[in-house]
């Protein structure tokens, strides 16, 4: 057979699109850290979840709710869930599309009554000078905020954007 034959009988080779021993994954962009539950992470973590959004070309803006937001979740997970103990926090970040999903995940204390913590200007440190205004910055600068906590086990805060920014997204279909 000649080498043109060979090339044009050869199979078809699917683009890449996340494809993982078999399965067809989502046209999905991963990312997790972990780190310890110390305050001058906070400042680390939300960079590193800025940065890992630059892929959907954010607008000023959109990069400094997302920072806000972060920034909220990591600093109740090293003050209210771990106190003075230093445990680990993980953050898990997922792009889809336009949107962004942002999991902060602390084993810490964790929250009796969600609901309640989440009321704008409900702290129980008020001895700290906290404003008790997290919550409410996470759901004004996210479009979407689950909280899910048992007490003694941990937290998890999951919050989603959807970025309009500006035009020029990358492709992560045709990426290796
Ligand atoms: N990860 C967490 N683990 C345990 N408790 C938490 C956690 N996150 C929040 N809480 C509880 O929810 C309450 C409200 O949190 P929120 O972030 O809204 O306010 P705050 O942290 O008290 O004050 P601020 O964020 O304005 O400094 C906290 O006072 C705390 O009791
Ligand atoms: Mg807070």
């Amino acid at each position: 057979m000649a080498v043109r034959e060979m090339v044009a009988a050869r199979p078809k080779m699917p683009q890449n699109r996340g494809q993982r021993k078999g399965i067809i994954m989502e046209n999905t962009n991963e990312m997790s850290l972990e780190f310890d539950s110390r305050s001058l992470n906070e400042g680390f973590a939300r960079v590193a979840v800025a940065a890992f959004a630059t892929q959907l070309n954010p607008t000023l803006e959109e990069v400094a709710d997302l920072k806000t937001a972060v920034s909220e979740a990591v600093t109740n997970a090293i003050i209210h869930a771990y106190g003075k103990k230093v445990e680990k926090i993980r953050i898990n970040c997922c792009v889809r599309e336009r949107e962004m999903e942002v999991e902060v995940v602390d084993h810490g204390v964790g929250i009796r009554d969600v609901p309640k913590a989440m009321e704008p200007m409900y702290t129980t440190k008020p001895e700290l000078d906290r404003s008790g205004m997290g919550f409410a910055f996470m759901e004004a600068f996210m479009d979407e905020l689950q909280v899910r906590s048992e007490p003694g086990v941990g937290t998890t805060v999951w919050m989603k954007k959807k970025f309009g920014g500006r035009s020029g997204q990358r492709d992560l279909s045709g990426d290796a």
